[in-house]
């Protein structure tokens, strides 16, 4: 590509400089899924036909793309969703996710990827959204670009959001603090979530709408990729109290993710059942044959949870192979 000196021409950006090609952003056509689709991550390229998608679908997907001339040079796509009862453009308290933003090498440097920014930033508040959010890891080949760009486009510094720890199951499962759990406290039971009683389901869910579970913790959050015959609950007192779920990790194709652990409140501290359930899936992973398929779990940990981190920083670090984060940003399209 010869990048001639002239202005950018982008219809919704602002110019970078006046060295940089021309270029110009529109919505993504329907013609081109295919042709755009090596500008996002493998994950998120079934979602592009999603942006076609009529007005009146929940989850919509807005796909926009830079082009020099007919030739497509950068991708961004963005996710929001509105509730039932909110009519489209109706000011939704709703974000907008930022999926993938991604430029052509050829193309880097050139501003692209901040005019992409700012074009789906005129979108959001087109439509009424409150503010965008990104969320990312500090695995991405791209790191100190895409953070140059998130300050560059006026989005709030990054904050480290999860501790993520990869290690091999077969490494995992002979670490030395598996064998040294404490064992089960009388009058407690570990049972497989394929053993979950319906009405522990409806007690639990009344649970999370009473705001006692957080759903992003609880048994059910992405159970469309559980493993149920890995996920495990601890029963006492009539109540399921404890549970440790493990699910397909979406992201790394080899790996379960140990999804949710959580304990009652009530009942932390004073039995180890946080680590117990987790050395417990630990085991039962390293036996299973889906070991084969995937040989890597992947423990991820709030920041904010200050125990659990301990844990994972004194027992699972030690047998892991790799460590990173998951870091967020955002940006305000409309004052409160
Ligand atoms: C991240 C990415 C989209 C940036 O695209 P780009 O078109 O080169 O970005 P821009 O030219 O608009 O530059 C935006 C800002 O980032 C800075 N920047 C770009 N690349 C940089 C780099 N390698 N190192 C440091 N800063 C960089 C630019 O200087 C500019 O900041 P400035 O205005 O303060 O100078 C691009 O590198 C890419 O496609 N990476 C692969 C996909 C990816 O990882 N995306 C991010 C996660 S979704």
């Amino acid at each position: 590509m010869s990048k001639q000196s002239h202005t950018c021409s982008s219809l919704i950006g602002e110019p970078h400089s006046p060295s940089v090609p021309a270029f110009k952003i529109t919505s993504l056509l329907e013609s081109e899924v295919h042709d755009v689709a090596c500008l996002t991550f493998p994950l998120y390229r079934s979602v592009l036909v999603k942006s076609f998608e009529p007005d009146t679908a929940k989850e919509r997907i807005i796909a926009m793309v830079a082009r020099s001339g007919e030739r497509p040079v950068g991708l961004i796509l963005a996710r929001y969703s509105l509730t039932e009862s909110d009519p489209p453009d109706s000011g939704s308290t709703e974000c907008l996710n930022i999926l993938s933003v991604m430029t052509t090498p050829l193309w880097r440097h050139c501003g692209v990827a901040q005019a992409l920014m700012k074009a789906i930033a005129t979108e959001g508040i087109r439509l009424k959204l409150k503010s965008m959010t990104t969320g990312y890891t500090t695995k991405i080949c791209s790191l100190v670009a895409f953070e140059h760009l998130l300050l560059s486009t006026g989005w709030s510094t990054p904050l480290s959001s999860m501790h993520m720890s990869l290690f091999k199951i077969s490494d995992m499962a002979t670490a030395p603090w598996l064998s040294m759990a404490p064992s089960l406290t009388d009058g407690y039971e570990i049972f497989a979530m394929t053993d979950l009683k319906d009405d522990e389901r409806v007690k639990l869910l009344a649970g999370i709408d009473a705001g006692d579970i957080p759903y992003g913790l609880s048994p059910f959050a992405d159970e469309e990729l559980l493993v149920p015959e890995l996920s495990f609950g601890l029963r006492g007192g009539g109540d399921v109290v404890a549970w440790m779920t493990l699910i397909r990790s979406p992201f790394v194709k080899d790996a379960l993710c140990y999804r949710s652990l959580f304990v009652n409140p009530k009942i932390r501290t004073a039995h180890g059942f946080g680590p117990l359930l987790a050395a417990h899936a630990i085991h039962c992973h390293a036996q299973h044959q889906i070991s084969e398929e995937r040989p890597k779990g992947i423990f991820g940990t709030s920041f904010k949870a200050r125990k659990q981190l301990n844990f994972v920083l004194k027992r699972l670090v030690p047998h892991c192979y790799d460590l990173y984060e998951t870091r967020t940003s955002t940006l305000i399209l409309q004052q409160e």
